[in-house]
């Protein structure tokens, strides 16, 4: 074949590089918009998987102020990564230098702006939007962050930079990996959770800041510190804290949580950084964040902490960036959430999720709280939350873990078994333990029926265990920890409180002997025939009325406590003050005695222990392991 001639080829040429540009021009089209139109065909290209949802969208949201030295590295760390032909969008903070009046350093501050705003128009994104937002005066850090984002859709995250942070090149895929993991995979997915920190976790904030410790084994755990260095929020927690933010600042209610050394920090600097409002809001939810432990001080974000705003000079790099030059271990490793471990702001091992629904289930869950052969019962079946929420700060201030809650399923109890608080769910325990015909629902005490047959049964699984057991009611407080810690007299095995309705069994051959199916039938009969709807009958002393009856007539030694002397009885007579005897270790009150005036006592002792608006632990109190 001959060459055409000169004339007929330059049209060929040029229609030749026509078509090369226009094609060119349609791959181009069809990479920018693949990711964000169709999402799944991006899979082709992805080696990790994806969420599973095509809204899925990221945007990074850099906040920075004056420094465009540390503003550069940031960005230039950012366009390096590996977004696996994700749309991936930048949105830029910058924050105004502050207008005083006579400023000489004036024009050094506008000329320093311009150069920011130079660079930033000049810097090229080319995974998704480039927005920049420049404000026209001095808002702060606080404002910096909570302005930043509100989030559009349930699918939309963030993952927030301050400017002397340094990415790691895959950064993205191993947030990516997480989000498909542990937000959208529903049975790795905990409401808990608010997001992700990048960066190495370092200080436990109820200990003075002391160094945290984590071992070498675990790769990825769950922590309530928020991580400022590079941290992922997800979408809803992210919208209720600022939400709750709101309600608390129009209110004036300060976020101060005592043991905590970010409430020091707070008292300093106040409303110039965010993270005092974020970790009271925590804190009150009970919610955690992802954190890594890559080892050799290596992390996927690190901070340069460049002289600013947070540091007065120069301080250097935290740790050490992680990458494809120094990384051994498989970075999407995901393993299922109940395998990870979550820590308090103690940095203590926290057990969400334990609620109980059947007899099986009691057995593990009453090993994990029994360290001390003894197990503490409360009934919640009664008793109003704030009450509930009192006594369980009471046992986080006296190191009480050896409990466990039962009552009525419901929002509370999932609740708090979502915070970690071990939970019988009395209903379906009861159905899985074939209890249930015996309450009767027609009766009108029905559910106090329940309650007394929820009781025996837990008190035999525990007999089985081999373990010990107090049974009290949320109306209860102990002082200092007292008594279940203190022993009793070994020669009975049965002591019970009439004014209180505090009762301890203890293991025994005998006790495990009488308490048969045989008994718990008779107190059930008992109850049917004496109860009605009266208060009495939602007592704990109506209770031990009916269990010493029918243990006196099996032979049971049943020893009485002598309550007046070492329980206070709160609400009664006029004692707008009341104060502590000699000796009394417990305070009690009965269920007739009004809320108001419970907690107004309860303050005046300095039991009541709560943040009246969040009904969380008004404290952080650490214990040595
Ligand atoms: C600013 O300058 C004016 C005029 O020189 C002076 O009167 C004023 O006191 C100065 N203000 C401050 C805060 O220094
Ligand atoms: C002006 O700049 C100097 C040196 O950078 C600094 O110490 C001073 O605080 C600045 N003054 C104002 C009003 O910003
Ligand atoms: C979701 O998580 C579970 C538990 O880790 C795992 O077995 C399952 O394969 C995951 N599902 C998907 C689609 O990745």
């Amino acid at each position: 074949m001959s060459l055409p001639k000169r004339s007929s080829f330059l049209p060929l040429l040029f229609f030749f590089l026509l078509i090369l540009s226009l094609s060119a021009l349609f791959f181009f089209y069809s990479c920018s918009y693949r990711s964000s139109l169709h999402f799944s065909n991006s899979l082709s290209f992805n080696p990790i998987s994806s969420p599973s949802s095509p809204n899925f969208i990221l945007t990074i949201k850099l906040l920075t102020f004056n420094r465009l030295q540390s503003l550069s590295r940031c960005l230039l760390s950012l366009s390096k990564a590996d977004y696996a032909h994700d749309r991936v969008n930048l949105h830029i903070y910058i924050d105004h230098f502050s207008h005083v009046e006579n400023n000489t350093n004036g024009s050094a501050n506008l000329e320093n702006s311009r150069k920011i705003l130079n660079f930033v128009d000049r810097f090229a994104w080319n995974f998704g939007e480039k927005l920049v937002h420049y404000r026209t005066g001095n808002v702060g850090l606080q404002a910096q962050w909570l302005e930043a984002w509100w989030p559009s859709s349930d699918d939309e995250f963030a993952f927030v930079v301050e400017d002397d942070l340094e990415v790691s090149p895959l950064y993205y895929k191993f947030l990516k990996n997480l989000i498909t993991n542990y937000y959208y995979n529903d049975s790795n997915f905990s409401p808990s959770i608010y997001g992700a920190s990048l960066q190495r976790p370092r200080f436990v904030p109820g200990k003075h800041g002391n160094k945290l410790q984590v071992d070498s084994g675990t790769r990825l755990f769950l922590y309530q510190l928020v991580g400022t260095w590079g941290q992922l929020l997800f979408p809803k927690p992210w919208k209720e804290f600022r939400l709750w933010y709101d309600v608390h600042k129009t209110k004036g209610i300060k976020p101060l949580l005592p043991g905590m050394v970010t409430t020091g920090w707070y008292k300093k600097l106040g409303e110039r950084i965010w993270t005092p409002w974020f970790i009271k809001f925590v804190h009150s939810r009970g919610y955690f964040n992802i954190y890594t432990n890559f080892l050799q001080e290596r992390a996927l974000s690190i901070s340069h902490r460049d002289a600013g705003v947070n540091y007065g000079k120069t301080v250097g790099p935290d740790s050490n960036l992680l990458d494809e030059s120094n990384i051994d271990f498989d970075l999407l490793e995901a393993k299922p959430l109940s395998d990870l471990k979550w820590y308090d702001f103690c940095f203590s091992e926290v057990h969400p999720g334990r609620e109980v629904r059947n007899f099986d289930e009691l057995g593990p869950v009453l090993q994990s709280v029994s360290k001390r052969d003894t197990v503490i019962l409360v009934s919640i079946f009664w008793a109003s939350e704030p009450l509930i929420r009192n006594l369980l700060c009471h046992f986080e201030k006296h190191n009480i873990r050896n409990f466990i809650l039962y009552g009525p399923n419901s929002d509370f109890t999932l609740d708090l078994a979502r915070r970690g608080h071990p939970v019988i769910d009395a209903n379906s325990f009861l159905d899985s333990s074939g209890a249930y015909k015996l309450i009767g629902s027609e009766k009108s005490n029905a559910e106090q029926i329940k309650e007394i047959l929820t009781k025996m049964n837990i008190i035999k699984k525990c007999l089985s265990s081999g373990l010990s057991s107090w049974l009290v009611e949320a109306n209860l407080l102990s002082v200092n920890g007292a008594p279940y810690l203190d022993s009793l007299d070994p020669s009975s095995d049965i002591f019970v409180g009439k004014n209180t309705g505090l009762l301890f069994i203890r293991s025994s051959s005998f006790t495990r002997k009488i308490w048969s199916d045989k008994i718990i039938n008779k107190v059930t009969a008992k109850a049917h025939a004496s109860a009605s709807q009266d208060l009495f009958s939602r007592d704990g002393r109506y209770f031990v009325y009916i269990i010493e009856e029918s243990l006196a007539r099996l032979g049971a030694k049943i020893k009485m406590m002598d309550e007046s002397s070492f329980i206070m009885n709160l609400g009664t007579g006029n004692d707008n003050h009341p104060s502590l005897g000699d000796g009394k270790k417990m305070v009690s009150w009965s269920s007739l005695v009004s809320f108001d005036l419970i907690k107004k006592q309860l303050v005046e002792l300095g039991m009541w222990i709560i943040d009246d608006d969040d009904l969380s632990c008004a404290s952080v109190i650490c214990h040595q392991l």
